[in-house]
């Protein structure tokens, strides 16, 4: 098999310089890769910059080179095509089917799944017209990862950055992987928790639990693969941003509830893979609690957290919302497992068997995913990856049939 081919569409914004680390990423990692930038864009970045990282000519036009590459040819042969940065004006041709120079016409001509990595300003990717852009291509299956929030051109800071080139990589890959032209969760907005919550005691101390978010962060960053919207609450980790995802971040259970319950108004399903405190103390104490001498520690007095998962289970925000719940569990795992699915009223429980050294902060993780319809499924001990992927390709369906 030959190297998979891939085209780097670039746009003409500033970001158009980290593109040249993407290309680099791709080329090093063995894919052969096509640049087609825009004019705009070789404002930014010249052509001779991508024939040189390539290896591969630089076409703008239609018009150039026709004898060795007819324009429908790079779209018909990619086996993935991404834009990078993705410009406002950009998504709108794509949105609409404007052909007028070579990346637009490779955009109409592919037939491979496709990437956008949209960078401008925030005023520009919230305005209305670039939203619904971005809602069609999602819904006929592209790949539009959201934009970071940081420093953008000049002194203005939000969202609208293009994320590092070493994460939309990471996005391009996974995407290939799965080969598919049409994303499963294409359209769909998925709501996913992750992280341990922290409750507060006093200003120094808290509650807390052992979760590292890796499992969540798994499931974020699959889902993107897969073309969802993506929100990711996160609760106290210590990860790397996901590219392409909108990310909450949040302290306490009442914080993630409130975040969860938001972002959930609107959203296809809700993954709760965070690990929620189930009880915070009843009082903060506004300054640091000191040890008196000759005198016993006051006991913490502990109130519960409202349960989250229950609450969206039994209180769907949409028709057809998946609600998906996780289980911890030391001791007779699977009858806990199932009896928490009946409890809880969510439609998938994924079931894992924590310890000292199982599960919380390991790379890996093996699970039982039940089901509200009485199936079981056992997912074998494997990259939290590989277990993110059995769970979409379990909510999947269930969106499908539900919106048929
Ligand atoms: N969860 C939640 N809100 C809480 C506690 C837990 O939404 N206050 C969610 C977790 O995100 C997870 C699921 O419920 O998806 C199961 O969490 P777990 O701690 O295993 O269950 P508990 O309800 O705490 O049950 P128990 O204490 O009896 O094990």
């Amino acid at each position: 098999m030959g190297k998979p081919k891939v085209v780097l569409g670039v746009s003409g914004g500033i970001a158009a310089y980290k593109a040249c680390e993407l290309l680099r990423r791709l080329t090093e990692s063995g894919h052969d890769v096509r640049v087609v930038p825009t004019a705009a864009s070789l404002n930014f970045v010249g052509e001779a910059t991508w024939a040189a990282l390539s290896g591969n000519p630089a076409s703008t036009e239609v018009w150039e080179s026709v004898h060795e590459v007819p324009h429908v040819r790079i779209g018909q042969t990619a086996d993935l095509v991404v834009v990078a940065p993705a410009t406002a004006d950009m998504l709108a041709k794509a949105a609409h089917g404007l052909a007028d120079d070579l990346l637009t016409n490779t955009l109409l001509t592919a037939r491979c799944p496709v990437v956008f990595a949209p960078a401008m300003h925030t005023e520009m990717w919230e305005h209305p017209a670039t939203q619904e852009n971005v809602a069609t291509l999602r819904r006929r299956g592209a790949v539009v990862i959201e934009p970071a929030v940081g420093r953008l051109t000049g002194k203005d800071t939000g969202k609208g950055r293009l994320p590092d080139p070493e994460e939309i990589f990471e996005v391009c890959v996974r995407v290939l992987a799965r080969g598919v032209s049409e994303p499963d969760l294409a359209g769909r907005h998925v709501v996913i928790s992750a992280g341990g919550t922290r409750e507060p005691l006093d200003p120094v101390r808290f509650l807390g639990n052992r979760s590292s978010g890796k499992q969540g962060y798994a499931l974020a960053r699959t889902a993107v693969a897969r073309g969802a919207r993506v929100t990711l609450v996160s609760a106290n980790t210590a990860l790397a941003d996901p590219a392409g995802v909108d990310l909450v971040r949040v302290g306490t259970a009442l914080q993630l509830r409130e975040a969860v319950l938001k972002a959930a108004a609107d959203a296809d399903a809700v993954v709760m893979a965070a690990a929620v405190a189930d009880f915070r103390p009843a009082e903060y104490a506004g300054g640091k609690i000191k040890k008196k001498d000759g005198q016993e520690p006051a006991p913490v007095i502990l109130v519960r957290n409202p349960d989250i998962l229950a609450e969206i289970s039994a209180d769907r925000a949409r028709e057809g919302q998946v609600v998906v719940g996780f289980a911890a569990e030391t001791d007779d795992v699977l009858a806990n497992g199932r009896s928490k699915l009946l409890r809880k009223g969510c439609d998938l429980l994924v079931v894992n068997e924590v310890g000292e050294a199982k599960t919380f902060g390991s790379e890996e993780n093996e699970a039982v995913i039940l089901s509200s319809d009485g199936s079981e499924l056992a997912v074998p001990y494997g990259p939290k990856e590989a277990l993110a992927e059995v769970i979409w390709d379990q909510v999947a369906p269930r969106l499908a049939v539900r919106r048929a």
